[in-house]
């Protein structure tokens, strides 16, 4: 659904203007490498990292040290979860849908939040596939392409079409990832697994999706996306209701009305098990 425009946010133009500069020159390699013979390893059992992956994050690590040599940068292959240090942090996916990438599969982006005294100011993700560009600025709205874009009005979990993803634990949570899955299953319209939290999170600010849960991700994978639902309109908190923190790991966002069925929902199924495992 389109949105109204908002009033002009309060960070230095210059952070979104580098924002977008950074995921449009990521796309750019994403493109050059996308469908070619990759060099790919395993950072675990299924956690691939290939060489575009790499030379994406090398790019923006050098654009940061030039332009803002006192920011810091949290990414996720080259440096992984540092505690945060500097009042500028940007935190960078370079590649957010590596298992999809190496398929072939044309559903990735790079994702970009710059934090300003631990807050998400500033956003941009970019899908080099559909050439969409989602930016947002805390308080300023959020924009698909330079449009004004806002969450969807629907109201009821069986009007809703969701979307979740499954951590690389899968192997060793999946029963309790399915467990979940199959309770929103049971009250939606219907539910998506894409294989990119970032795209995920912008569907959900663009109204493309109701509502988006997961549990066990990194702050690149959210950080952007959470802030651009908040400015579309949506409610973004942990999977416990509790104020939305990207280190804690877990997220439920979604348009306001879908996102108390979505807490209810989590709810009552925690309650579920619970009385299972003590009965
Ligand atoms: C992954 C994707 C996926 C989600 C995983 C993430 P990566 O990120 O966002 O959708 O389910 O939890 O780790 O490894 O492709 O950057
Ligand atoms: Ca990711
Ligand atoms: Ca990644």
């Amino acid at each position: 659904m389109r949105g109204p425009p908002r009033r002009p946010p309060l960070a230095d133009p210059l952070f979104l203007s580098t924002a977008v500069e950074a995921v449009l020159r990521a796309g750019e390699i994403q493109r050059a490498g996308f469908g070619g013979d990759l060099h790919i390893e395993k950072k675990g059992p299924i956690d691939l990292v290939t060489e575009v992956d790499l030379a994406v994050e090398r790019m923006f690590r050098a654009l940061v040290a030039e332009r803002f040599p006192d920011h810091q940068v949290v990414a996720e292959e080259l440096g992984g979860n540092e505690p945060v240090r500097a009042r500028h942090c940007w935190v960078f996916d370079p590649l957010d849908g590596t298992n999809n990438f190496a398929h072939g599969l044309p559903i990735f982006c790079s994702s970009l939040a710059l934090e300003i005294d631990g807050q998400a100011e500033v956003a941009a993700v970019y899908d080099p596939t559909r050439k969409e560009l989602f930016t947002a600025e805390r308080g300023g709205g959020a924009y698909l392409n330079g449009v004004p874009w806002q969450v969807s009005g629907a109201e009821r979990l069986i009007d809703s079409m969701l979307v979740t993803g499954f951590s690389y634990n899968v192997h060793e949570a999946g029963e309790m990832l399915v467990s979940l899955f199959a309770a929103f299953l049971a009250k939606a319209q219907a539910v998506r697994r894409l294989g990119s939290a970032a795209l995920d999170l912008c569907y959900v600010a663009a109204g493309r999706f109701e509502g988006f849960w997961e549990q066990h991700l990194k702050p690149w994978d959210m950080a952007a996306g959470a802030l651009l639902v908040e400015e579309a309109g949506g409610r973004v908190t942990g999977m416990d209701g509790q104020p939305f923190d990207a280190r804690r790991g877990h997220i439920v966002a979604a348009n306001p009305a879908v996102h108390e069925a979505m807490l209810a929902t989590i709810a009552s199924w925690r309650e579920t098990r619970n009385a299972g495992r003590l009965g």
